[in-house]
């Protein structure tokens, strides 16, 4: 008898049939691993024959987590700093997130947006104050979130002036794959196989305020920004680019978003990203998702009562999007986040300086950058084998735009367990 088996150790070619980056060898069954082991095989080869091939997964089953660990089939744990790219901001099982989804599913779970439920205004609420914008929409995940965004910024345009459409968005961004959203994403890998995408957006280069002045006309409708790019590699935007920005907004009556997907709801330290400056530059509309309903789909939109005005009854809407299992476990993620804001930013602090630490030590680390628990350590070399010898060693990260290594943390982790974390990066580093 024979197993198929996955050998991390032999990245393939990108695009190799398969797992990209792994080789499929075939081993008799007396070296293969044990039952466990055979579990992980199949679940993988059942993947592999019945879904659309478009993610480049790890060979990695995962049965469950607990704080910031995650166990596979095998019961052999691994410290969690990617969280779902993201999105587990609480670590796994958190006690009072269970309790809710339990109370919460045995009451009810979807209600549509025919009704009211108790849930969906008080997480408004609690949202427009944490980002001192007017008004919220729900919705399923940060792409529709850019979407909704999107026809806001176009409705806002068009009734000033049917011209009134471009949008500016910056070159290496991300803001999701539909076709909306990806026509905003300034990455050609993202686009290139889905083009025309929808005219008028103008990209220029991260932090250029001449580009920016340049690209701003009475045509320009809007302006969306990732005030610390993620997937483009952890760049944050400086407060003289976002200044501007905001200023240009005003003068050409434009609107100024900013996705925090991926940045926002306590990942920095502060409740969004934009809230870093002093003074705030406020953006007329907010963009959020990964963190806010821990694991549960739940993104949304904040805006102002100026973007809010263009959008009137009928314009837009979603069928999931805001139900009262999700707002409610919203809710008590944001009770949670009061609480956790200043260790976001104290162990954050700290995983940076050993980042830094690292940085002085291995002449292949390029810079370590990032805010809170948003960091980036960028590499003179490719990251992607350092993320499965990770997964060898009991450590998820990942590894964004082919060279900087991604540490989305839980906002639950400790010194303790960067300390960890920095050991094994030594190590592997070295290795490397
Ligand atoms: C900045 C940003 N915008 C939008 C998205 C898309 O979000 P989702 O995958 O929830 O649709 C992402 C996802 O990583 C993101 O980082």
């Amino acid at each position: 008898m024979f197993i198929l088996q996955r050998q991390v150790e032999a990245p393939a070619e990108a695009g190799a049939p398969g797992y990209p980056g792994y080789m499929d060898t075939v081993v008799p069954a007396a070296e293969a691993p044990g039952p466990q082991a055979s579990a992980a095989q199949s679940i993988m080869d059942l993947e592999r024959a019945c879904l659309l091939q478009n993610y480049a997964r790890y060979p990695l089953v995962l049965a469950r987590g607990k704080g910031c660990w995650v166990y596979d089939l095998e019961g052999r744990r691994y410290l969690d700093l990617i969280t779902g790219i993201g999105v587990n901001a609480l670590g796994h099982a958190h006690p009072r997130i269970t309790r809710a989804i339990r109370e919460q599913a045995g009451l009810m779970v979807h209600s549509s947006n025919l009704y009211y439920h108790r849930y969906q205004g008080e997480l408004a609420s609690r949202l427009t104050a944490m980002s001192g914008l007017d008004r919220a929409f729900f919705c399923n995940s940060g792409t529709e979130a850019v979407e909704g965004a999107l026809k806001m910024v176009h409705a806002h345009g068009r009734a000033l002036d049917p011209e009134k459409y471009e949008i500016i968005s910056l070159d290496n961004s991300f803001h999701g794959r539909s076709m909306g959203a990806l026509s905003v994403t300034g990455q050609a890998k993202y686009r290139a196989d889905f083009e025309p995408l929808i005219p008028g957006v103008r990209f220029i280069p991260l932090n250029d305020v001449a580009a920016l002045e340049a690209a701003f006309s009475p045509r320009t409708a809007g302006v969306i920004l990732e005030p610390i790019q993620g997937e483009g590699g952890i760049y944050p935007l400086t407060p003289e680019f976002a200044g501007k920005a905001r200023e240009l907004a005003d003068r050409f009556n434009a609107l100024l978003v900013a996705d925090e997907t991926q940045c926002g709801v306590g990942r920095p330290g502060v409740y969004f990203a934009y809230q870093r400056s002093q003074p705030v530059i406020m953006p007329d509309v907010v963009v959020a998702a990964k963190p806010v309903a821990c694991g549960l789909p739940l993104g949304f939109i904040l805006a102002n009562e100026k973007a809010a005005a263009a959008i009137r009854p009928g314009m837009h809407g979603t069928t999931f999007g805001g139900g009262p299992l999700t707002c409610r476990v919203g809710l008590e993620f944001v009770d949670i986040l009061d609480e956790l804001l200043p260790s976001i930013r104290c162990v954050g602090a700290y995983f940076l300086e050993r980042l830094q630490h690292l940085a002085a030590k291995h002449a292949v680390i390029k810079e370590v950058r990032g805010f809170g628990l948003m960091l980036g350590v960028e590499l003179h070399v490719p990251g992607k084998q350092l993320v499965l010898d990770g997964i060898g060693h009991g450590l998820l990260f990942n590894c964004t735009h082919e060279n900087v290594l991604r540490f989305l943390p839980p906002y639950i982790v400790t010194e303790k367990e960067v300390d960890r974390a920095i050991r094994i990066l030594d190590r592997l580093i070295a290795k490397a």
